[in-house]
């Protein structure tokens, strides 16, 4: 499907066919994902595939969304310690290695990971989750639309209790819940939702 199609196709979808999900479409899916882009390359993104009925039930009501049915449930989550000096280290001096920066060790070291702009980790562990949070959220937008390229639906479900997620599928401290996202065919054919006047959202050359 052409990209402007999937994106003027693309809505939530909340009643899904039980007919469960190709593995390969589901791997195109996850595989768009993590070709999103990152701050830094530091791809802070993990991504649960649960499709187990029980797990996925166990889940929802531990999100406080029981009403998600989907066949396949993403639990979308983050590690905040990707921004750490050390991690955000390692993925800058791939790109450089590879050419995307001309920064020798010095310019790294002392000045991009030296500044509060560029490293989130100077910043605390507040600002290294909400800046892993802002790249999930790329990924989970890249997930939707090859959703749709695959004849699939998804709902982006924000409004879950991620500390109940988290308990309820065991995950280590390093990792925090941020989105759920439900994938299956739809069994719903909605009309795009409403979107704000262009004229509300959209300047030239200069605000107002
Ligand atoms: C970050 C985020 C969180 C959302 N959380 C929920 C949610 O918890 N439950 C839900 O039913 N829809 C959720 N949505 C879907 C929005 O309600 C939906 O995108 C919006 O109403 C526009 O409709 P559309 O996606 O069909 O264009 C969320 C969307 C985003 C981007």
């Amino acid at each position: 499907m052409e990209l402007t199609a999937a994106i003027e196709k693309r809505c939530s979808i909340r009643r899904f066919k039980p007919t469960p999900v190709e593995k390969a479409k589901l791997d195109r899916v996850l595989a768009s994902g993590m070709r999103a882009p990152s701050w830094g390359n530091t791809q802070p993104w993990r991504f649960i595939v649960v499709q187990d009925k029980e797990r996925r039930e166990a889940i929802a009501k531990a999100a406080g969304q029981p009403f998600l049915n989907a066949p396949v449930l993403i639990v979308c989550c983050g590690v905040a310690d990707d921004f750490s000096r050390k991690h955000h280290r390692q993925t800058l001096a791939q790109l450089r290695d590879l050419g995307v920066m001309e920064w020798d060790d010095n310019m790294l070291d002392n000045v991009v990971l030296g500044s509060d702009a560029y490293a989130p980790y100077r910043l605390g562990q507040q600002a290294m989750t909400i800046r892993a949070g802002e790249q999930i959220m790329i990924a989970v937008a890249y997930m939707t639309l090859e959703a749709v390229n695959q004849g699939l639906g998804t709902c982006w479900v924000g409004a879950i209790t991620p500390k109940e997620v988290h308990k309820e599928m065991n995950l280590p401290d390093s990792v925090f819940v941020h989105t759920l996202l439900p994938i299956g065919y739809p069994d719903e054919d909605p009309k795009p939702r409403p979107r704000r006047d262009a004229k509300e959202i959209i300047f030239w050359e200069k605000y107002g």
